[in-house]
């Protein structure tokens, strides 16, 4: 009796220790981050490189460098030793000045048009560390930067997505200013669209996440076992697409970066999807851990297509993420899957870099990162792969659309 009377007491006094000490952590960090950042201090974004910029938009450096000298479209800065670089803006600008003077049948602006049905990518994989955040933001980056409107969704309560764009998710998204809120069930439910924030980059916006995420993962067994989908609107798995669909006009691709679990989120974004990426990282205990999620997977879609979710996957695809070309194992592995998983493994893997984890120390990307703050061929192939995967991807996006 006393010891379970006592019990209780520590258990009590634990709760409070641990509730008064995130209070006090959260005080501190918030004190910390006015000192580190003032208020309203919007993420920046330097400026790209010639070389960057004609990569961006499809042309030859020196027919880039010809406009310039001709005094045709934005004009870049130049640097004493010739060094030309244009802001975002003005690569957008040149986008649509290479448009206007484009011959018949060149594109440079991606926007989707008549038959082309909006993208809506999932990134999933239930092991935390795939890869997941990293391929999300820098696929949706480069995908902004090479000429499509692009909406990032964070769905993982940890928020990274939200952090790697300058939203940082304890300080800066309040209540119902989550995906949650678009999605819920009761009457404080809103339109995405007054959700949705620009980052900074042109042509990407963000749906940006939190802990509130989780309220969705709490509600919807209660839902279900109601039995009914809600009185303020559908089954949980058609919500998602439902608040997608009301923004679809304004995008091209929806890119969302999944939490890592097979939860409810988690199963509302791939009913949403058009497409699904699961990265994976080439190791024996994360292909093990891929192996339960694919099952569960497989177990799930069969239940929901039984209660009447529709899926029409466009394509689904294997990203080989922090990849090691010098690391045997890891090299086997990656033959495995290719010899199992055939053309549904991303001919392109993610190499494993210090520049994408450097970056990712200060909530950047590659394509937010200086290459002068890096050895060059280290930067160098870290970019290069980077490329070639979301070029890839960006192909089956193009492919999907029905374009060559
Ligand atoms: N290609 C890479 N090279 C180096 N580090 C990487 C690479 N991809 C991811 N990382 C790092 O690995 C960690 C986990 O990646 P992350 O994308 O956050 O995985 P997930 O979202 O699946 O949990 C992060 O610290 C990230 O910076
Ligand atoms: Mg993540």
């Amino acid at each position: 009796m006393n010891m379970a009377v006592s019990f209780e007491k520590t258990i009590s006094e634990v709760d409070r220790l641990i509730i008064e000490q995130a209070h006090e952590l959260s005080d501190k960090l918030k004190q910390h981050r006015l000192e580190m950042f003032p208020p309203k201090a919007q993420k920046g974004l330097r400026e790209f490189h010639l070389a960057e910029v004609a990569r961006f938009l499809g042309v030859t450096s020196g027919y880039l460098r010809n406009l310039s000298l001709e005094g045709k479209g934005p004009l870049p800065q130049v640097t004493a030793s010739g060094r030309r670089s244009y802001t975002a803006g003005q690569m957008e600008e040149m986008r649509v000045f290479l448009e206007q003077n484009a011959r018949a049948g060149t594109r440079y602006i991606q926007r989707r048009r008549d038959s082309e049905h909006l993208q809506v990518i999932a990134v999933v994989n239930f092991k935390g560390g795939s890869g997941k955040t990293t391929s999300a933001a820098h696929l949706a980056q480069h995908l902004a930067l090479t000429g499509h409107r692009v909406l990032a969704v964070d769905l993982d309560p940890q928020a990274s997505l939200s952090a790697i764009h300058g939203v940082q998710p304890e300080f800066d998204v309040g209540d119902n200013e989550t995906l949650y809120g678009a999605i819920r069930y009761d009457e404080h439910r809103r339109p995405l669209s007054d959700i949705i924030r620009k980052t900074n980059f042109p042509n990407l916006d963000l749906v940006p996440g939190n802990l509130e995420l989780m309220e969705f993962e709490h509600d919807t067994p209660r839902i279900l076992a109601q039995g009914n989908a809600g009185e303020h609107g559908r089954i949980f798995f058609a919500r998602l697409d439902e608040a997608l669909a009301s923004v679809a006009d304004d995008y091209d691709v929806v890119v969302i970066d999944c939490p890592p679990q097979l939860g409810f989120l988690t199963m509302s974004a791939i009913c949403g999807a058009t497409a699904v990426l699961i990265t994976v990282h080439p190791q024996m205990l994360d292909v093990m851990s891929m192996c339960q999620f694919l099952q569960m997977l497989g177990e799930v879609l069969n239940t929901l297509k039984g209660a009447g979710g529709d899926m029409r996957l466009d394509w689904l695809r294997y990203l080989v993420t922090r990849y090691d070309p010098q690391d045997g194992p890891q090299t086997q592995m990656v033959a495995f899957m290719r010899s199992m998983f055939k053309n549904h493994v991303l001919t392109n893997p993610m190499v494993r870099s210090v520049a994408i984890s450097d970056a990712a120390m200060t909530n950047q990307t590659l394509y937010e990162v200086e290459r002068s703050a890096f050895i060059r061929s280290t930067y160098d192939r870290a970019m290069e792969s980077m490329d070639a995967v979301n070029n890839e991807i960006a192909t089956l996006i193009h492919r999907t659309w029905g374009r060559k």
